[in-house]
């Protein structure tokens, strides 16, 4: 009910433009070889565009079933919004998570993943693990928990959104829906996940994990 109970209480989608695509940080080829030009077309171009696509068209069936105090039909909703709503949150933060530039974690960033992990690649092997043996199509997560104030790994299935699901903090995720490899790693999941960290944004994921301490 997270996005009902957070959408029935925004401004109505009349009132306020509809969720867009965010442009791409870099190339749709900047990012080989590990990911190559036409996973990143087809994913952000299609796949992408289909969630905002359809979280718009599901907001304006929200606006129209509230004025109408048609709560049946707005509780109907609640699977699109989470799965559209979801997709588009979880897409826009996995490009920023990437880039073709090398990156380190801050100072900061890398004593919270010892404190939480034992170290970077102890992080990376077990965030590996997670995202690879996700069971269907989903995400695997390194996110912030602002209860102890410790990093966590987590998964989430299909689009569900890390902090509506698990109260985590995204800071890195990793797509392991078939889009976002399968042309190029046909069904080797791993090597995909494996390669990903040459890509990884820690600039980025150090920004987020900044911002979340402070909330
Ligand atoms: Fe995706």
């Amino acid at each position: 009910m997270f996005a009902l109970r957070r959408l029935a209480t925004a401004p109505l989608a009349g009132s306020r433009a509809a969720h867009s695509l965010p442009e791409l940080p870099y190339a749709y080829e900047a990012l080989e070889p590990v990911i190559s030009r036409d996973i990143m077309c087809l994913h952000h171009s299609k796949h992408h565009q289909t969630y905002v696509t359809n979280l718009n068209a599901a907001e304006e069936k929200l606006k129209a079933a509230l004025s109408k105090g048609d709560i049946s039909t707005a509780i109907s909703l609640e699977p699109a919004l989470r799965f559209n709503g979801g997709g588009h949150l979880n897409h826009s933060i996995f490009w920023q998570n990437l880039s073709p530039e090398s990156t380190q974690p801050s100072d900061a960033l890398k004593k919270a993943i010892e404190d939480s992990f034992g170290g970077v690649q102890q992080l990376k092997d077990q965030l590996s693990a997670s995202s690879i043996g996700v069971q269907g199509s989903g995400w695997g997560w390194l996110g912030y928990c602002s209860k102890s104030g410790k990093l966590k790994i987590a998964t989430c299935a299909n689009q569900d959104p890390l902090q509506a699901t698990t109260g985590l903090v995204p800071l890195l995720g990793i797509d392991v829906w078939e889009h976002a490899y399968y042309l190029q790693y046909k069904n080797v999941r791993a090597d995909y996940v494996k390669a990903i960290f040459e890509i990884v944004n820690w600039k980025d994921v150090s920004q987020r994990f900044e911002k979340a301490k402070s909330c």
